[in-house]
């Protein structure tokens, strides 16, 4: 019987232990019973109990609980989210082959498209997903391999139509679905081929496991694996364990942290020093009846510009106090960055302008402490002196 996610997620991916805690398999090599036996192993798809590389049961545990909450056949966990966006482009494209990426990425996205990617012959379209039909009519029939979205896209929140992108046939399409995590929306059942994550965002939501993750139809699952054993970006059952735990706690922590978001972001559009605010559930935003048909929350980021651009930004986090300058999202802090000069920093001023990464744009993760608190002091420290 399917449940409600808030109970799947204290259910998901548990073992057959009875453990309720999940068990720390730290070994990265189990004992064969001989030749044969090892044969078998090193040539089954994902062996359980070969080498870590392949499988590891704490892994393993992981990868159920998050093919359960996406609605997904399988899933496969990676070193961070990067290991996964990696290995799902270099698993799917070959030299020549084309992608229809939107043109609001994660700057790491970017940079590996640009880089690795584009050395090795991978030639990328750019779309503004905000477009209806941007997508499709971006494929090249029997070339484009991958379709990369991001939504909520990282860092000013645009969302990409989940309709419109499972509706294309032919290429595989991928949503990169970090900044929703599985509450908030599910890909998959819109028919999109793959969802990944950085779970060392929300999912873990602790700021202390390096994860990622794809999960989708078991085939395309097995293929994926295929290729990222080689490649070796492998998830440490540390992290993994970290991640589970992560995941009993999501539910809970992302209503909060959304409804602080909400009226944060709501006390933001008041402040004189702020030029624009955009969080999915804001009446604001551009793409707000998206938004909300297609996410059940807002999440737990804010995107803002801040009047006076870099140097307005650098005095506002002289002041700060409870908000961290740090890049990550998703966990329990209240976190600030500035794109520009963090997760965006070095990319073409083609693609920053494209995205909206100006010298004033912040990006706020916002945590577990008492909403309040939180605008008591970005309203000061936005106050000119
Ligand atoms: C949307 C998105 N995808 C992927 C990544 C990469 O994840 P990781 O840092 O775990 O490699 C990030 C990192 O910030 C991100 O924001």
């Amino acid at each position: 019987m399917a449940h409600d996610p808030d109970t799947s997620a204290i259910t998901a991916g548990r073992d057959d232990s009875q453990s309720l805690a999940t068990p720390l398999w730290a070994a990265t090599v189990w004992a064969s019973d001989g030749l044969d036996d090892t044969a078998d192993r090193a040539t089954s798809l994902r062996a359980s109990a070969y080498y870590g590389r392949y499988a590891n049961p704490t892994v393993s545990q992981f990868e159920k609980a998050i093919a359960e909450l996406e609605g997904a056949e399988s899933a496969m966990a990676f070193a961070s989210g990067m290991g996964a966006i990696a290995s799902v482009v270099l698993a799917f494209c070959n030299s020549g082959s084309h992608i229809v990426a939107q043109n609001t990425l994660y700057g790491g996205t970017l940079a590996f498209l640009e880089g690795p990617g584009r050395r090795l012959g991978i030639d990328v379209t750019y779309v503004d997903p905000s477009q209806s039909g941007a997508f499709s009519a971006a494929v090249q029939p029997g070339r484009t391999m991958l379709i990369l979205a991001e939504t909520p896209s990282n860092p000013r929140l645009s969302i990409s139509n989940l309709v419109e992108l499972g509706a294309i046939k032919g290429p595989f399409t991928v949503v990169d679905s970090t900044l929703a995590t599985p509450i908030t929306q599910r890909p998959l059942d819109y028919g999109v081929d793959l969802v990944l994550h950085s779970a060392t965002k929300g999912i873990g939501g602790h700021n202390d496991a390096m994860l990622g993750v794809v999960a989708g139809e078991k085939d395309l699952i097995d293929a994926l694996w295929l290729y990222g054993v080689l490649h070796g970006a492998t998830a440490s059952p540390y992290d993994a364990l970290n991640g589970l735990r992560g995941i009993r706690t999501l539910p809970v922590r992302l209503r909060q942290q959304s409804s602080s978001a909400l009226k944060i972001a709501n006390a933001l559009q008041e402040h004189q020093e702020v030029s624009c605010v955009m969080y999915p559930h804001l009446s604001s935003h551009p793409q707000y009846t998206l938004a909300k048909e297609q996410m059940s929350n807002g999440g737990s980021l804010i995107a803002c510009e801040i009047r006076g651009g870099v140097e307005a930004v650098r005095q506002m986090f002289t002041r700060l106090e409870i908000i961290n300058c740090a890049t990550s999202f998703g966990g329990t802090e209240t976190l600030v960055c500035h794109p520009l000069t963090s997760t965006h920093v070095g990319l073409p001023t083609e693609m920053l302008t494209a995205m909206g990464v100006t010298d004033g744009l912040i990006r706020l993760s916002i945590g577990l402490e008492h909403p309040d608190d939180i605008i008591a002091e970005l309203t000061a420290a936005l106050s000119p002196r």
